[in-house]
Parts: structure tokens; C-alpha cells; sequence
């Protein structure tokens, strides 16, 4: 049934997806949806209907839910969602399972850290349109609601910016509390990479105490990456953790900062120097949220999608340098298909590595590429000169002219990305000033050990590869990459 090309539901008991066989066929061909709801109400509802033998045959019913539910956990955290049954109507659970089925998800997967990226794509609105019997609202506020009924908190609170609260926040607030009645906190940050500090996370954790979290709080998070980089910091913090979704609203923390679970903030001109690896429960894309971006900061966000193709899929560069002009006009259609790419690529790799083990053989490492050079000239310039995206942008083209010089990149492949940069609108232009500027700050690479960076090169497109080098070797390197 799974292979047959007509549109079906499949309704499987809940053990089915154990099986190797059956949830390899489920994940890699349709869309896999969970119905949640508590012990005792499975157990309550067991009691209707044909007898259950595993329930039957237990001494204590309740304890055996328990654990074939703890058993489960794994594979059941890998669905694209999960639909809490508990509290709603049935017409209403419905509809959040055609919200899962209609709207794209990727699922990153890590046990029973699994957690889906969903999308309310502009495409299916579209679809939702032209559907008129089938519920029209698909956008990130009613996907958070689908996931705060789901994860059941005792509060849940907004962590947002002061830019962000203003287009989007109020109207985002309003709607999911509409849909979904907890109690409900908000935080609001100043807005840019100079306020991702410690100070920042310690005003989260203080108007979360204040605000009554427990921890049953969940977090969300409502912004660009510094949001969701001090959010999740906050959320891995709060009691030894509470859980957070992220809802990106910038391209770049589209395609990049949102997925993966890396937290932090900067430590004086020490870039993302205290942080934590704490995963989200979900992360919601409505890449309509570009629409409203300076121009600056969507063309920054255009360097990590770069970067995840040319690390990762050369399928994913073709499409970007083939829709490089759509992409520069934020044609929507075209951007979803490109963060839904870059999101895929970052979640295979997270699902393979998820903390940068240097033994992993697909190492989460790779996704430093150009972030070496990139962060030490962010850091350089105040955190103020360059944005983060143009930064990596600049540190790719070091990366990509390091890596001809030391013999491994093609030099076709380090004009084609070059060019694809410049014709996105980055900056490519390597000055020796600058460079001479930020050498001081590759001290503070995080992936530096002892006197050595474990630097990320290209051996082809898509084929990218950590090299350690001598801190002293890649200075002079860097000054030889430079414009001349
Ligand atoms: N954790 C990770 O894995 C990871 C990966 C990549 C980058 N990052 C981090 O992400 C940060 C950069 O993220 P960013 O580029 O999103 O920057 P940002 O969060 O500073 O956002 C840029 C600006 O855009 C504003 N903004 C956000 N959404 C908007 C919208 N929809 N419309 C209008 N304005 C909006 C913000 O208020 C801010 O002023 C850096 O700190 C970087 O270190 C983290």
C-alpha cells in the first residue's frame, strides 16, 4: 500500500512502526504522524472497543502503558509530527493531522531527541486555497499551537526581539494563544549580534522566574539566530533545562541557526564562546517571514545556504546558482525550496554527528566552513562592521583560496562559488587590512586544540573535509589569499 501512488491514510497500530522493515517504508515514502495522549487516557480508552492482549495479560495496566509507551519513545519521536489527542475535539485533532500531512517536514534524527522542522510553506497555502474543504490556516502560529498541545507545558513563553515583536510577534502571540490557552510569558531582547551576551540569557532566565516557568515551561523562540542562539541557552539553563521550539524569521536561522541544538553567545570578542548543545522539541519555518528583512540581512542569510551546498550537495548549489536572481527577489516558492535544502543537509549532518565528535565519519565540523576566517573578521569589526553572514561569506573565499594553495580545491570550483557569492550580492573582496585585522582573533576559534585549528576544506563540490592546521601556517595562508 505504501508504494501505491494514490493519496492514503494509513492508520497503524502503535506497534507497527517497531518493526525495521515497516518504518523504513513509512519514513522513506510517506508522511508519519503520531497520536499522543496521556497514560491513563490510553488506558481508559483501551477499555472500549476489541481487548488488548499486552494490556490484558499485565498485573497493572497502567504501569504496562508506561512502559510500551517508554520503549516507543525512540521511534515515535522520529514522526514528522505528533498530535496530541487529549483535550480537543476530534475534528480538531483531525485537522492538525492534515496540517502535518499538507505542510513539508524534515526530521532530524536523534533517538528520542528526534525532532521534526516543519514548514508552513507558502506552497501549500496555496494548496490550502484551492482545497476548500480542508482548514486553510497552515501558518507558524497555528504549527506552534499544533506543537504546544502536543507537549502539554504548564506555561509556555516568548523569547522575541524588539524588531521582531513589531512585524511579527504581536499577531504570531495573539494567534497561538487564541489556539492554545496556557498561560503565557514573553521576553523581549535588544536586537543584534552585540546584545548575544550572558547579560542577555540572564534577563530570559530572570523574567521566566518572574513570570511563574516551571519546568514544564516550554520556550519558543522568535527571531534570528542571536534569538535563537540565546533562547536555547536559556532553555538548556532554566531548572537544568526546559524545552523550546524555535521559529526562525530570518533566512539565515531558516537554513542554519535554528537546527542543530549549538546554543550560545559571544564572551567579549570571543564569538559563541559559552554555549550548550540542547536540542528543540520542533522548529517551524514560514519562510514568509523573509519578506520583511532588510535587504542586508536576507542577502547575509544567502551565505550559509551557499556554504550547505558547497559543504554537502551539489544538487542544492546547481539550484541556487540557477535561481540565484528569484532567490535575490525573495520569490517564495524558491526560497522554501532553498532553506528546505540547506535544512536538510544540516539535519542529515547533525543526525550524524550530533556534538562534533572528531571520530564521526560525517563530521558536524564540515558546517564550520569559512566560520574559521568568517568569525575572527566578524569579531574584528566589533560584531558591528560585517553581519554574521557576510563574515562566512569572506571566510569562504579564504577557505576555498587556502585550500587551492594547499592543493585540494579545484580552482574551477573556487571561481564557481566565488562568483556564485558575488553574484548573490556577498561580499568576496579579501583585503589585506582586514585580514591582517582579524588574524589576532583566531585564538579564539573554538575548534582550535592546542596550537592547531581543525580548518574545513573543499575537495570538490559537496565534498568537504576538516584538516588541522597550525594556527601560525593558516595566518600566513589567509594573508596569501588576499586580493592583491
Ligand atoms: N546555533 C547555530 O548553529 C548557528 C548557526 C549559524 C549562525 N548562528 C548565529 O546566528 C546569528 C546570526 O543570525 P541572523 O543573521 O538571523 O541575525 P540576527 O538574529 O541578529 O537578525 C538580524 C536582524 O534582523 C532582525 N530580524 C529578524 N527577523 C526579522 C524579520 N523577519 N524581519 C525584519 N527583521 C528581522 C533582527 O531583529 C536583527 O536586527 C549569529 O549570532 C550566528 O553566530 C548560529
Amino acid at each position: 500500500m505504501l508504494g501505491d501512488s494514490t493519496p492514503s491514510v494509513i492508520a497503524v497500530g502503535g506497534g507497527t512502526l517497531l518493526h525495521p522493515k515497516s518504518r523504513a517504508a513509512a519514513f522513506s515514502s510517506a508522511r508519519v504522524v503520531t497520536l499522543t495522549a496521556p497514560a491513563q487516557t490510553l488506558l481508559d480508552r483501551s477499555t472500549h472497543g476489541p481487548v488488548r492482549p499486552l494490556l490484558h495479560a499485565a498485573p497493572n495496566p497502567l504501569e504496562k502503558v508506561r512502559e510500551l509507551l517508554a520503549q516507543r519513545a525512540n521511534v515515535y519521536a522520529e514522526a514528522h509530527a505528533s498530535v496530541c489527542t487529549e483535550g480537543c475535539t476530534a475534528e480538531q485533532a483531525a485537522n492538525a493531522v492534515i496540517r502535518a500531512w499538507k505542510n513539508p517536514a524534515i526530521v532530524v534524527s536523534l533517538g528520542a531527541r528526534s525532532y521534526p522542522v516543519r514548514f508552513a510553506s507558502p506552497k501549500s497555502h496555496v494548496f490550502a486555497q484551492k482545497s476548500a474543504n480542508l482548514p486553510t490556516t497552515a501558518n507558524a502560529a497555528q504549527l506552534v499551537a499544533d506543537v504546544l498541545s502536543t507537549l502539554q507545558p504548564s506555561h509556555w513563553m516568548v523569547v522575541t526581539d524588539f524588531t521582531v515583536q513589531a512585524l511579527w510577534g504581536f499577531t504570531f502571540i495573539e494567534t497561538v494563544s487564541h489556539l492554545h490557552s496556557t498561560p503565557l510569558a514573553t521576553v523581549v531582547l535588544r536586537p543584534g549580534e552585540t546584545n548575544k551576551t550572558l547579560a542577555g540569557v540572564q534577563t530570559i532566565l530572570e523574567n521566566a522566574v518572574e513570570q511563574g516557568a516551571d519546568r514544564s515551561t516550554v520556550i519558543v523562540a522568535l527571531g534570528g539566530g542571536v534569538v535563537s542562539d540565546m533562547a536555547g541557552l536559556a532553555a538548556s539553563l532554566l531548572f537544568r533545562g526546559v524545552k523550546w521550539v524555535s521559529v526562525p524569521t530570518t533566512l539565515l536561522s531558516m537554513a542554519d541557526a535554528a537546527i542543530g541544538g549549538k546554543t550560545g553567545v559571544d564572551l567579549g570578542f570571543a564569538k559563541n564562546a559559552v554555549g550548550t548543545f540542547h536540542q528543540p522539541s520542533a522548529v517551524v519555518i514560514d519562510p514568509r517571514h523573509v519578506t520583511t528583512e532588510a535587504h542586508r540581512a536576507y542577502v547575509s542569510g544567502l551565505s550559509e545556504i551557499v556554504k550547505s551546498a558547497a559543504v554537502a550537495d551539489p544538487t542544492l548549489l546547481n539550484y541556487v546558482e540557477e535561481h540565484a536572481l528569484s532567490l535575490a527577489a525573495r520569490d517564495l516558492p524558491t526560497v522554501e525550496t532553498a532553506v528546505f535544502g540547506a535544512a536538510r543537509v544540516k539535519s542529515t549532518i547533525v543526525a550524524a554527528d550530533e556534538r562534533e565528535d572528531p571520530s564521526a565519519p560525517l563530521s558536524r565540523a564540515v558546517l564550520n566552513f569559512g566560520h574559521t576566517l568568517g568569525h575572527a573578521l566578524e569579531a574584528a569589526g566589533g560584531f558591528d562592521n560585517l553581519t554574521h553572514g557576510e563574515a562566512v561569506s569572506l571566510g569562504i573565499v579564504g577557505a576555498l583560496r587556502v585550500g587551492k594553495r594547499l592543493g585540494f580545491t579545484p580552482s574551477h570550483v573556487v571561481e564557481r562559488i566565488t562568483q556564485l557569492l558575488s553574484t548573490l550580492g556577498l561580499p568576496t573582496r579579501l583585503t589585506r587590512a582586514d585580514v591582517q585585522a582579524a588574524l589576532p582573533y583566531l585564538v579564539n576559534d573554538k575548534k582550535r586544540l592546542q596550537n592547531k585549528v581543525r580548518a574545513v576544506f573543499l575537495r570538490d563540490e559537496g565534498q568537504a573535509f576538516v584538516h588541522p592546521i597550525a594556527l601560525s601556517d593558516l595566518s600566513a595562508l589567509y594573508l596569501e589569499a588576499v586580493e592583491t
